[in-house]
This record gives structure tokens, C-alpha cells and sequence, in this order.
């Protein structure tokens, strides 16, 4: 049986829960819109919700819970040493991916934090498919540089590569054989690669690159972040992965892997994070920090309730009608999109959808920051809120000239379970009408800017008064409409 729904007519993305809470929303007027985008410095971080209407911005920390997690949060074991709750997260852990040890850490850069660490020297090089934010700012604290070793794939925005986050097996070996197993302390494989689109990767490219780590004795740790949707991925384009189950397909990326790390904001949909390990001199290593850093062993900085809506969240994520919703979400928005002539990064990945602003602004140059132009315009357009995920995102070169990000895209996350389809299609209208006026948009340019990080809180400007018009074009329209 494919557990797979098939219609006779149109097909749609068809849930499988029914909504039993709501939060209602603001759709605030088109004014109100712009003077917010101008108070948050232009950065969709720094709006506040009152003024959103479809907040795209992650996935992280707002999938919405299913009722039994809710539930289980009250009956979490409150105490600062040996919780029970505790007890039943590393069970469960244990259960579905077998891996001998666990260390609980407050969210998922907390868990880098710890594993650059304790593995990461000065000159040290970490091979990865591809860098994450704040993984590579974890790395390069700690003396160490990453090595983003994909194939060219990975960057073609437009594609049909059903697995753009593979590793290459023949450019490990290279990195390998150039700067000695010593400089390397681990290779990391990302699931879902966030920053390409969420982008999967393949069970058999995980276990070709073990069999070279294990050859080599390096470990492969795995950030598992986004591994709800590489294990969709797995399923339902991987044909020899097409008749196991979820379950059964988690517990074979764990026997490939010997660490797994991950954000419980994405996996589990709470928030939290953890470590898995197989072996004990990692484990030994790591333990000792996790008091100092996070908290005691036993909640690691996660409040107690977290946890248990964790460790339930885990167990529902091994569910193919749940991990489901997520993709076929998005599957259907990249497609819309997509028949409309709009850029979109394809195929369809996890995460979100992503717009290639690079190619929706081609008069907007990245040094103006070319994605974060087009996440001020969808807001005054929509009110919806995504992040950008480009130039922005990167750290300025030694001379102090902008990295232009090799993909410049505009990310808008699904947070699953949260959206209706009638949501997604004012989404699409919005993004539509947008694409047909994109030449009103111009460029931004920084006028506070933070050394590191700098997409989080850093404040932009227009370069023109752009957005009066775009706003001015809106009212002539739509009318009077929100
Ligand atoms: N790794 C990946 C692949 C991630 O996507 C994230 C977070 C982290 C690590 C860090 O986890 O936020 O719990 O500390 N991604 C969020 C996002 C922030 O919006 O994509 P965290």
C-alpha cells in the first residue's frame, strides 16, 4: 500500500487533521504596512506580529502541535535532576534511531555550539553539502573553516535534481587527501539543506559518504534539522526506499551517521534540540559541557513541558500523513508559481517555498541585497512575511566588500499544519501581482549593520522612494482593499 491519496479530479495537497484551535490574524491596511516595514529597518526580522498577516519567516519553533502533544505537556515532570520527562525523551530517542547516547541542548546552535567545541581547532576544515547561518559562525569562533563540497547542481536554481543536497564522494576524498584526516574533525551531511531551498539528500549518497568517513575514521554527523522532509524525500523519490517505512528509513540514515544533531523547533515541531551519539569518547567529550552551557543533563535548557511535547513529536513525525503536509504544501505553491512564469527554486524542496530574487529582480543588484528588496515588497504587498536568504545572510570579506551569495532567494517557510490553501493562494495572488509590477522595486542599503550575523538585526534603507510607489500602485489596484 502507498499511503498515498490519489483524486479523481484536480489533485490538492489534502490534509490529514482537522484544525481544533485557531489565532486570529491581522490584515493590517497598505499604509500601515509600509510605515512597519520602514520602523523595522526593512528586515522582516524586526517586524512585530500585530502588524503580520501570513508569517512565513521559519519554520522554527511555530509548526503547530497536534493535540496529544498539548495534552502531554501537562503531565511533565518538573524537577532539575532525573526527570521523568527527561527519561522519556531519551527513550524515545533511542527507540527510533537506535543510537546509544543523548544530551539535550536548548535549540539547535546550541548543539553546534557544543560540537565545534569540542572538535574544532584552529586551521581545521569541516567538509559539509552545505554551510548552515549559524553553523559556520559556530566554526569559524573556534578557528575552524567549512568546505561546502555539493555538486554543481546544488546551485542551479532551476532543476530537476531530485536530490540537490548530495555530497560529492569524489570531493571529500580530495579534501581529505589535501589537508590530512588530522585537519579534519568531522564531515557534516545536512538533511533538508536549508540555505539551497530545502533541498533533500539521498540515503545512498549519506551511506557512500560514511563508508569514506568510516575508511578514514572521521565522523559523520548529521544535522537532522529538517529531516521530516528528507525522510519524505527518501519515500517518495528514492525508489529503493519506496515500500519501507518512515520509521524504517530514520532508523538507516542513524546506522549511517555517527552523530546526529538537531533543532527540536523543526524536528519534533517544540522547541528544543539534542544530540544523538553512538560512541562513547564523543559522548564524553560533549557531556561535560552541557551543564556548563545548557543546563543540567537531565533538561539541557528545554523547559520540562517542551520535552514532553518533544518526545511525542518525534514519535508522530515517523507518520508519512504527517511528515507529508509540509512538501505537498509546497509542492503545490512552487507549481502555481511556477505555471505563472514566477522564478521559484525547483524541484519543489522542504522548508518553504523559495523565490529566486536574482531572477524576479534582475535590475536589482545583489549589492543592494537583492532578496531582502523583495522581502520589504511582499510585505507591503501582502503582509507576509518571509526572510531573505541571500547577500544579507552573508559576512562581508576581509576588505569589507559584500559576498554575493552564490543563490539569492527570498524564503517563504511553511510552518506546517498552520496554513489553509486558501492562505497559500492569497499568497500566490499577492506574489502574482507583485511579479507584474516588479520593476517598481529597487534596492535597500544598510545603515546599521551588525559585525556578525547581520540579517538578524540589521537596520536598511530604500536607495529611493520605491516603496511610496509600489504602495501608490497597490491603491490604484486594489482600491480601497486590504
Ligand atoms: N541547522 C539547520 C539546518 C537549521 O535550519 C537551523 C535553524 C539550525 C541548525 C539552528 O537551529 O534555530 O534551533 O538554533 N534554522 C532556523 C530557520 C533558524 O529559520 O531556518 P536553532
Amino acid at each position: 500500500m502507498s499511503e498515498q491519496i490519489k483524486f479523481f479530479g484536480e489533485s490538492v495537497p489534502l490534509e490529514m487533521h482537522k484544525v481544533r484551535i485557531i489565532q486570529k490574524l491581522n490584515l493590517v491596511p497598505i499604509d500601515q504596512r509600509v510605515k512597519a516595514i520602514t520602523e523595522a529597518g526593512n528586515n522582516t526580522f524586526l517586524l512585530t506580529n500585530d502588524n503580520i498577516f501570513m508569517d512565513m519567516l521559519t519554520d522554527s519553533g511555530v509548526n503547530a502541535m497536534s493535540d496529544i502533544q498539548q495534552s502531554s505537556m501537562m503531565i511533565a515532570d518538573d524537577s532539575y535532576a532525573g526527570s521523568a520527562t527527561y527519561a522519556r525523551l531519551e527513550a524515545k530517542v533511542k527507540e527510533i534511531f537506535g543510537m546509544e547516547y543523548f544530551l539535550p541542548v536548548h535549540q539547535g546552535r546550541a548543539a553546534e555550539h557544543i560540537l565545534a567545541k569540542a572538535f574544532v581547532k584552529k586551521g581545521d576544515v569541516v567538509p559539509m553539502n552545505y554551510h548552515f547561518t549559524t553553523t559556520k559562525a559556530h566554526i569559524g569562533l573556534c578557528g575552524g573553516s567549512v568546505l561546502e563540497i555539493h555538486y554543481p547542481e546544488a546551485l542551479e536554481v532551476d532543476s530537476t535534481n531530485p536530490f540537490k543536497g548530495n555530497m560529492s564522494p569524489e570531493l571529500l576524498k580530495d579534501v581529505i587527501k589535501k589537508y590530512g584526516v588530522k585537519k579534519v574533525p568531522y564531515v557534516r551531511l545536512e538533511a533538508g539543506t536549508n540555505l539551497i531551498g530545502g533541498q533533500p539528500y539521498s540515503l545512498a549518497n549519506q551511506k557512500e559518504i560514511y563508508g569514506i568517513c568510516k575508511k578514514h575514521g572521521i565522523p559523520l554527523v548529521l544535522d537532522t534539522s529538517l529531516l521530516a522532509d528528507n525522510l519524505y524525500f527518501i519515500k517518495v523519490r528514492e525508489t529503493a526506499y519506496k515500500n519501507k517505512t518512515i520509521r524504517q528509513i530514520a532508523r538507516e540514515i542513524a546506522d549511517n551517521a555517527d552523530i546526529m544533531y538537531f533543532s527540536a523547533r523543526k524536528l519534533g515541531h517544540a522547541r528544543g534540540g539534542g544530540i544523538c551519539i553512538k560512541n562513547y569518547d564523543h559522548y564524553r567529550v560533549m557531556r561535560d559541557m552541557i551543564p556548563l552551557f545548557e543546563g543540567f543533563l537531565t533538561y539541557g535548557g528545554m523547559s520540562v513541558r517542551e520535552i514532553e511535547a518533544i518526545t511525542v513529536g518525534l514519535d508522530e513525525t515517523m507518520d508519512l500523513h504527517m511528515i507529508n503536509q509540509g512538501p505537498q504544501f509546497i509542492e503545490y505553491m512552487v507549481s502555481e508559481l511556477k505555471k505563472k512564469g514566477i522564478p521559484v527554486v525547483t524541484p519543489a524542496g522542504g522548508l518553504g517555498c523559495h523565490i529566486d530574487a536574482k531572477r524576479f529582480l534582475d535590475h536589482v543588484p545583489q549589492t543592494e541585497y537583492t532578496s531582502g528588496a523583495l522581502g520589504a515588497a511582499l510585505y507591503i504587498a501582502g503582509g507576509i512575511r518571509g526572510m531573505e536568504r541571500g547577500t544579507m545572510s552573508e559576512e562581508r570579506k576581509a576588505d569589507g566588500s559584500d559576498t554575493l551569495a552564490a543563490v539569492e532567494l527570498l524564503r517563504l517557510a511553511m510552518p506546517r499544519r498552520v496554513f489553509t490553501l486558501s492562505q497559500i493562494k492569497y499568497a500566490i495572488d499577492r506574489i502574482t501581482w507583485l511579479y507584474a509590477n516588479r520593476k517598481l522595486i529597487g534596492g535597500l542599503k544598510f545603515t546599521d549593520e551588525p559585525k556578525l550575523l547581520r540579517f538578524f538585526l540589521g537596520r536598511l534603507a530604500p536607495t529611493s522612494d520605491w516603496q511610496q510607489k509600489l504602495a501608490a500602485k497597490f491603491k490604484s489596484d486594489f482600491g480601497d482593499s486590504l
